[in-house]
Formats: structure tokens, C-alpha cells, sequence
């Protein structure tokens, strides 16, 4: 697909007045989008654990490497696309999982226009757990692009389980375990509002519609919601060790991505375990602060992988960050706060927007440094900057 033809659709319609919705820059979508949320939603979605030290060092991380350019290549065609558990995606480009995605948009239906832009830009959504609509609702708008199911895995196993067939059965093509997230960091911009979004009952629609969760309440949650979010805070967070990894492994015949492996010894027996992927994240420095940066960590996830695709998120801003990760070894990224974004200024369109934008720029960045396919990539591509 040329992603970079977005640039002359652009300047086309410039030269009939008409102007790009929504901001070209991250800087002003950022800035935005504050002003488009509601307080408490901004600080949750732009918040993370601790003073955010490690959150910053996620995206300053990238500026500490350059793509070499190389002349004489004749990109004029690059492919993207990217074969990824047996399915060929156009791009190497997912959403990752944001459980307050329902909430960014204006109409409280966000995880809806957030899978009807992947159904548009080809650009598949890991939904999370957390959802204002159920997944089977969300999985109806998901077209012809795949979608993935990322699971908070339940301390009730029975529940869990009940989790993936569900998903497996509306058509998700395959399950993120989150590993980091059993216990919420320190998050002070929430601390300081005494804000928890679930706590207050938002996002629970996946856990609200399970036969298993609702059999364990005396009252349906719609008769008695304060019972049901008092149940799911029981029964969130299970503190997984690799004694659990076979059952994980036994819940699906679905390709089983594990996210938040940040340590070679964590890869390799995740390979050895059985799983399909290893997602490399440290969940945007909403968890632990005080880390290195994912990216930093990235190229050693890689290594121990051995073989196995590697999606990487965490700090990714611009096309140029997509190329970077592309040349450290992820088989492909995730995007997260900026389509939270673009969803709280536009909608399905701004996600749209954000999506094209991130895709034009890596497309036209490999085409001007002479890059033509994601194969060409390599760590060679890179220097640090000094
Ligand atoms: C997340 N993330 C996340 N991850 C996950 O596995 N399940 C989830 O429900 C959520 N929820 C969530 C909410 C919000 C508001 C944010 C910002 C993030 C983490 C997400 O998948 C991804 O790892 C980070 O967003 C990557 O960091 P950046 O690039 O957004 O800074």
C-alpha cells in the first residue's frame, strides 16, 4: 500500500482550501486532546507511574538513534506489509490495548470508533479487557481487519477461560496476555484525584456481560452495580508465575502473545512455554517508573526470541519511531496515547487521521533514506546519535 500518497492527498486539498481536521503535529494532537477530555480522563490516559521519568525516557529514547540514509537505492515502491501469526498485514502497525479507550471519545463509545478505524485503515485493535462494549459488539465492526483480544488475566480461572472462548468465538484472531498489570502502579496524577476509572464502574462491560463473572453475584450488575465493581476488584488481577504459563497456553488454539516482556530470561521461556509472541513493552511507564526504557530493552527481547515475532510498544510518536523499532528487531509496533487522541478530538476520523499520518511518514522516510521493505531494516540502519 503507498502509505506516503497521503502527503499529495493532502496538498491536494490544500489547494482547495481544504485543511487536515485535526493536528499534524504530536506536540499540538497532545495538547489538544487535553483540552478535549475531561480532566480526569486526561490525566488518566496521559498520566503514568511515578514522577513519569520513565514514561518521558520511552519517547527520548528514539532521538538517541539516526537512520543512515542510503542514495542511489530507487525506493520508488516499499512494502510494509508484514506476515504476522500466519495473516499478512499491510502494515507493522497494530493499536495496543487501551482500557479507557471507550471513554476518549465524546459519544463514551470509543473502543467502537476505535475498531471502525482499524476496519478502515487496515491497522488491526487489540481490545482490552477493559471495554465499554462488550467484545462481541465490538467485533462486529472489525471488517476485514484482524483483530486481537488482550486479556487481564482473572485471578478465577473459570472466568478466564470464559474470556477467550468469547473471543475466540466473535472472531478475534489471537490473545495478548498483559503480565505487568496484576497490580495498578503509583499513579499519582489519579492518586491525587482519587480517580480509578473501573473502580467508579467504567469499562466493565466484558466482565458485566459473562456468564461466569455474573454467577458470581448474588444481584445482576444492572440491580446491584456497586456489588459487581466490589466483585471485580476481587477478581482482577491474578499475580501470574510460569507455573501458570501451560494453563495460559491450554486456554486457545489462537496464537498467544505474552506483553510486557522486557528481560531476554523472560523471552526465552515464554518460547519455550509455548507462546505464539512476545510483546516487548513496559506499558508506557504506567506501571513502574524508574526503568530503562523499552526500547532500550528491545534488541535483547529480540535476540532471545530467537525467531518468534516481537511486537514492540511504548514511546512511539512519529513514523520515524515506527522505522526505528522496525530496525531493532520488532516484527511490528503499537500505537497508544497518540490514538487516544486523535479519537478525543475526531472520532473514527481523527484516529484515521493519526494512523495515516504515522504510516505516510515511515512509508516516505524509507523512500527518501532508501529503504524499500521492512526487510531491509536492520540494526546496520541505525547509529546511535552522538
Ligand atoms: C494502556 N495500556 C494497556 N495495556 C494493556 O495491555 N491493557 C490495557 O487495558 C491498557 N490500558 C491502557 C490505558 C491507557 C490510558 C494507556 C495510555 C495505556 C498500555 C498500552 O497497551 C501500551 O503499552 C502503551 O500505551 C504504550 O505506551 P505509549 O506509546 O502510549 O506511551
Amino acid at each position: 500500500m503507498a502509505f506516503g500518497s497521503y502527503q499529495n492527498e493532502i496538498y491536494l486539498n490544500g489547494l482547495t482550501g481544504t485543511m487536515p481536521r485535526f493536528p499534524m503535529t504530536y506536540a499540538e494532537l497532545e495538547a489538544r486532546a487535553q483540552n478535549a477530555l475531561s480532566p480526569s480522563v486526561w490525566s488518566y490516559v496521559a498520566g503514568g507511574a511515578g514522577d513519569e521519568r520513565t514514561q518521558r525516557a520511552n519517547v527520548s529514547a528514539f532521538e538517541l538513534w539516526g537512520l543512515v540514509p542510503r542514495m542511489f537505492v530507487g525506493a520508488t515502491e516499499r512494502d510494509l506489509s508484514v506476515e504476522l501469526f500466519g495473516m499478512r498485514l499491510p502494515s507493522p502497525v497494530l493499536m495496543a490495548p487501551v482500557g479507557v479507550i471507550g471513554l476518549c471519545a465524546q459519544d463514551g463509545h470509543g473502543d467502537l470508533a476505535t475498531v471502525q478505524a482499524a476496519a478502515r485503515t487496515g491497522v488491526p485493535m487489540i481490545a482490552s479487557t477493559l471495554s465499554v462494549d462488550p467484545m462481541e459488539r465490538v467485533a462486529k465492526d472489525l471488517g476485514n481487519t484482524p483483530g486481537f483480544f488482550q486479556l487481564y488475566t482473572p485471578t478465577d480461572r473459570e472466568l478466564a477461560e470464559s474470556l477467550v472462548r468469547r473471543a475466540e468465538a466473535a472472531g478475534f484472531k489471537g490473545i495478548v496476555v498483559t503480565l505487568d498489570t496484576w497490580v495498578t502502579g503509583w499513579r499519582p496524577r489519579d492518586l491525587a484525584t482519587g480517580n480509578f476509572p473501573q473502580l467508579r464502574g467504567h469499562c466493565l462491560a466484558n466482565y458485566t456481560s459473562d456468564p461466569v463473572f455474573r454467577s458470581l453475584l448474588q444481584r445482576a450488575p444492572e440491580e446491584d452495580p456497586q456489588a459487581a465493581v466490589r466483585m471485580w476488584a476481587q477478581v482482577f488481577g491474578n499475580p501470574l508465575t510460569w507455573a501458570d504459563l501451560p494453563w495460559l497456553r491450554s486456554l486457545t488454539h489462537l496464537p498467544l502473545i505474552v506483553k510486557g516482556i522486557c528481560h531476554p530470561e523472560d523471552a526465552r521461556p515464554a518460547k519455550d512455554g509455548g507462546v505464539d509472541g512476545i510483546y516487548c513493552s513496559n506499558h508506557g511507564g504506567r506501571q513502574a517508573n524508574g526503568g530503562l526504557p523499552a526500547l532500550d530493552v528491545l534488541p535483547a527481547v529480540v535476540d532471545a526470541a530467537d525467531g518468534l515475532p516481537v511486537l514492540f510498544d511504548s514511546g512511539i510518536r512519529s513514523g520515524a519511531d515506527i522505522v526505528k523499532a522496525i530496525a531493532l528487531g520488532a516484527t511490528a509496533v503499537g500505537i497508544g496515547r497518540p490514538y487516544a487522541y486523535g479519537l478525543a478530538l475526531g472520532g473514527t476520523d481523527g484516529i484515521v487521521q493519526v494512523l495515516r499520518s504515522l504510516l505516510a511518514e515511515a512509508d516516505l522516510l524509507m523512500a527518501v533514506d532508501g529503504y524499500p521493505t521492512l526487510g531491509h531494516l536492520s540494526r546496520e540502519a541505525l547509529q546511535p546519535v552522538v
